[in-house]
């Protein structure tokens, strides 16, 4: 089992988002589990401070060093602590491939910072590796902290049920996932492709492969990696050129040039 903590002054706000859908099954099923450590607790004067105003002045609070130390120090007297991680827009970029690597981690500690974010001498004491989840600014590392947790648990061995697996996920193969249709079969006039209704397998299997590398030069083409082979693209190239103007546009690839697709065929 993956043993998390989160180090947050907002102990509900992890504690209640991660009761839903799948990462909520996980935590039930015991894949995960996920405690939650206040610094307040930590603190020791009747005020229980966590904050105070930055040396030198400017805009709002800095989080004391001294709560989370406790913290980290607690979770080390009873080696739970695992992997270290401070929340922080200064960090390295999360992404799917990271969430893989950390799901194979047996004990992680997040930390959430809030107000203008944690006195620097505490992130060089404890040596936490600092992560972003993206070039925005939150009000805290919560959400940071949730967004790290679900996305690693999809990768957890039992977490998306026996025929499903983070491994087929957008993102995996450098690739984009193939959109999906349901019933109706006709949507204002938009019918889902012909192919899907056809029972076999083995070509809707390569067609889903095409589509996937198609959408994906058409919505990310920054995405586009080595690890697509000339083949896979030959392949795709040729579905492309023998699709009606109406399965591209149900396919959302209206815009992708026979140009850009002719490439591949080269
Ligand atoms: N805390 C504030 N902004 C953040 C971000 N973009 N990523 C992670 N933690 C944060």
């Amino acid at each position: 089992m993956t043993q998390i903590n989160v180090i947050t002054l907002f102990p509900e706000m992890i504690e209640n988002a991660t009761q839903y859908g799948l990462l909520g099954q996980c935590l039930r099923n015991q894949l995960l589990s996920v405690t939650t450590l206040n610094p307040r607790t930590f603190t020791s004067d009747v005020h229980k401070t966590v904050d105070d105003r930055p040396f030198g002045g400017g805009d709002g609070m800095v989080m004391l060093a001294e709560p989370l130390k406790k913290a980290v120090l607690d979770l080390r007297a009873k080696d739970q602590l695992g992997r270290l991680v401070y929340l922080s827009p200064q960090g390295r970029a999360w992404n799917n491939q990271r969430a893989e690597e950390f799901s194979k981690e047996r004990k992680i500690t997040l930390v959430c910072g809030r107000y203008g974010g944690v006195d620097q001498r505490w992130i060089n004491w404890s040596g936490a590796e600092e992560v972003s989840i993206g070039d925005y600014v939150l009000n805290g590392g919560e959400l940071g902290a949730l967004v790290m947790i679900e996305s690693l648990s999809r990768f957890l061995p039992g977490a998306l049920g026996h025929d499903q697996s983070a491994h087929h996920d957008s993102f995996h193969l450098g690739v984009l996932e193939e959109p999906q249709f349901t019933r109706p079969r006709d949507f204002e006039g938009e019918v889902a492709p012909e192919i899907l209704f056809g029972g076999h397998h083995a070509k809707i299997q390569d067609w889903k492969a095409s589509v996937r590398l198609l959408v994906t030069l058409a919505k990310r083409p920054d995405l586009m990696t080595s690890q697509v082979t000339p083949e896979q693209k030959r392949k795709a190239a040729g579905i492309f050129l023998l699709m009606t103007s109406a399965e591209k546009a149900v396919l959302g690839l209206s815009h992708l040039s026979e140009e850009e697709v002719l490439k591949w065929k080269a």
